[in-house]
């Protein structure tokens, strides 16, 4: 990990901890990182998974890729270091949003491999948990809910991923889900199995 440009800083332990937190909550922190192509459903599976949620009592937040980069990270573009930059604050913010008990759910394309390991890793064991939207390239195009293939097909938008920036798959996501083929419905019940499965919700909780 970067080490801070000073030296002169240090940690001050909250006085409530992650675990007095979770007591108040009634469920566990995490992280829930979905990746996938452009149109793949990332923000609209973790909106409907937040609801879900929600409706059950839990503290969530969704960060979408799109609504971060008009704020703090509106000094990023897409080039692969300020993608790299990029998902290394979101990952940071995300693990204030879990040391605060909450379930926070990421939607960021996050193509690279090697950066989602880096958010792995600043998250707490357990915490992360990596959801592949997985949908053929041809099928987002499809969809092209924001109309940026089409630009990006047109070469107004360089280094577009899928296009003309590679999306490295997950190797070993916690769970996937396949939106080309399965409807919403399916999907966001797939991930909250898995959720009561690791025990971050509890099944009996609705
Ligand atoms: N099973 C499914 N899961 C998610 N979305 C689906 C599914 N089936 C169809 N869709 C549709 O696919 C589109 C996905 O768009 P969405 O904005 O969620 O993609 P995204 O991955 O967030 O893209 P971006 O990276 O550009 O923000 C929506 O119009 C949604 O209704
Ligand atoms: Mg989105």
């Amino acid at each position: 990990m970067q080490k801070a440009k000073s030296n002169n800083i240090v940690w001050h332990q909250s006085t409530v901890s992650k675990k007095d937190r979770g007591k108040l909550f009634g469920h566990r922190a995490a992280a829930l990182w979905f990746t996938g192509l452009s149109g793949s459903g990332k923000s609209t599976l973790a909106h409907e998974v937040e609801y879900r949620l929600f409706k059950r009592g839990c503290h969530t937040y969704v960060l979408d890729g799109d609504n971060v980069r008009h704020g703090l990270n509106r000094d990023l573009g897409f080039s692969q270091e300020d993608r790299q930059e990029n998902i290394r604050r979101l990952a940071e913010l995300a693990h204030l949003f879990t040391d605060a008990g909450m379930i926070v759910l990421s939607a960021f394309i996050s193509p690279f491999r090697a950066d989602r390991q880096k958010a792995r890793d600043i998250l707490e064991k357990g915490e992360f948990v990596e959801i592949f939207c997985r949908c053929n390239l041809k099928e987002c195009e499809q969809r092209d809910p924001k109309g940026l293939y089409k630009k990006a097909r047109a070469g107004e938008i360089s280094e577009f991923t899928g296009i003309s920036s590679p999306y490295e798959e997950p190797e070993n996501p916690e769970i996937v889900v396949d939106t080309d083929s399965d409807e919403i419905d399916g999907c966001v019940n797939k991930i909250i199995s898995c959720l009561e499965r690791k025990n971050i919700i509890s099944s009996l909780s609705m």
